[in-house]
């Protein structure tokens, strides 16, 4: 079966970057959001991006409407039902997930593959939620934020994967025009599993008076070529996440170095998220562009 029709769920940050990037691929591409708002909310940050790229002149105009073209909307799971693969990319609660995934297992074809973007749940515990034949062809296919400017796809299986079916997947990551790496369904894969400890350490650092905030971020990103430094990172991506995945790794491993240190927890629990909270290891918001380091410790 060759994959011609995706399906994505979820038109957040990563589903509507996700679909974007199979849309511009060349693949017809229907998104489904819990409500028209949402939906409508996701294809607008497409078309922000879509518009950049024209300006940039990495797409042309007519590009840019067939892309767009290529683009449905939906709040229906049966709108779904004849994609050739499926990509979730809905809030990373387990239970809403096995939900999801048991519903859609009813309504698609047999060969629908289903490939979860989950950065730190377990594949195999959302895949148990289908049936046996399906569990074959559940993989993971974990996107970097975002999604149309990063390269990378990690490309995960379970120990049911068929092999077939997790090449076909291998290609069609490449096929979106990202870089794909093998990995298997160990908790953070391969960048969280550096990422996450990489991030947390900074936390403990800047709690000891290694150094700054200022002063560590530069460190890193001067003088190893990084674009961001850990904490301007921890605040793109979310402090509430970057907790939530910690966590999950410290239960999964049981090792201290991916235990969330006392200052994020109390970040989180303060309500800086971030950059999607307006403040988190720095304030952004004055001036989103440079954003002032926060006093935390
Ligand atoms: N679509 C199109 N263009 C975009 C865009 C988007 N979604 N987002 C940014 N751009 C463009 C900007 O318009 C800008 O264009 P110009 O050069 O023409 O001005 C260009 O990209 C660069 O953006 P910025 O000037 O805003 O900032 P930057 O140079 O720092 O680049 C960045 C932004 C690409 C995000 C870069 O900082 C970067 O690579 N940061 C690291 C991101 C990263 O590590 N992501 C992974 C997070 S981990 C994760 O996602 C997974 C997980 O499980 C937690």
């Amino acid at each position: 079966m060759e994959i011609r029709k995706v399906g994505v769920l979820g038109c957040g940050l990563m589903g509507a970057g996700i679909a974007q990037t199979a849309a511009t691929a060349g693949f017809n591409v229907v998104v489904r959001e819990v409500s028209d708002e949402l939906c409508e909310r996701g294809f607008a940050g497409i078309d922000k991006s879509l518009a950049k790229f024209a300006e940039k002149g990495t797409i042309t105009a007519g590009q840019r409407g067939e892309i767009r073209g290529r683009l449905t909307g939906t709040t229906k799971f049966e709108d779904l039902a004849d994609c050739d693969i499926i990509i979730e990319a809905i809030i990373e609660n387990l239970d809403t997930k096995r939900e999801t995934y048991q519903t859609l297992d009813g309504l698609c074809k047999p060969q629908t593959i289903f490939a979860s973007n989950t950065s730190s749940l377990s594949i195999t515990e959302m895949m148990t939620a289908t049936s046996a034949e399906r569990q074959k062809r559940f993989v993971g296919l974990h996107f970097f934020n975002p999604v149309p400017l990063m390269k990378l796809v990690e490309v995960v299986r379970t120990i049911l994967t068929d092999e077939q079916v997790y090449e076909q997947c291998v290609d069609f990551g490449q096929r979106l025009g990202k870089t794909t790496v093998r990995t298997s369904d160990k908790t953070g894969f391969i960048v969280n599993r550096l990422l996450v400890p990489y991030m947390l350490d900074a936390v403990r650092a800047l709690e000891e008076g290694v150094g700054s905030i200022t002063d560590i971020d530069n460190a890193m990103k001067l003088g190893l070529g990084y674009p961001m430094g850990p904490f301007m990172l921890g605040d793109f991506v979310g402090l509430d996440t970057t907790y939530y995945i910690a966590e999950i790794m410290f239960n999964e491993f049981r090792e201290k170095r991916f235990a969330p240190p006392p200052l994020l927890k109390r970040m989180v629990l303060a309500g800086l998220y971030g950059r999607k909270s307006g403040r988190g290891f720095y304030d952004y918001t004055t001036d989103p562009k440079n954003p002032t380091p926060m006093n935390l410790v």
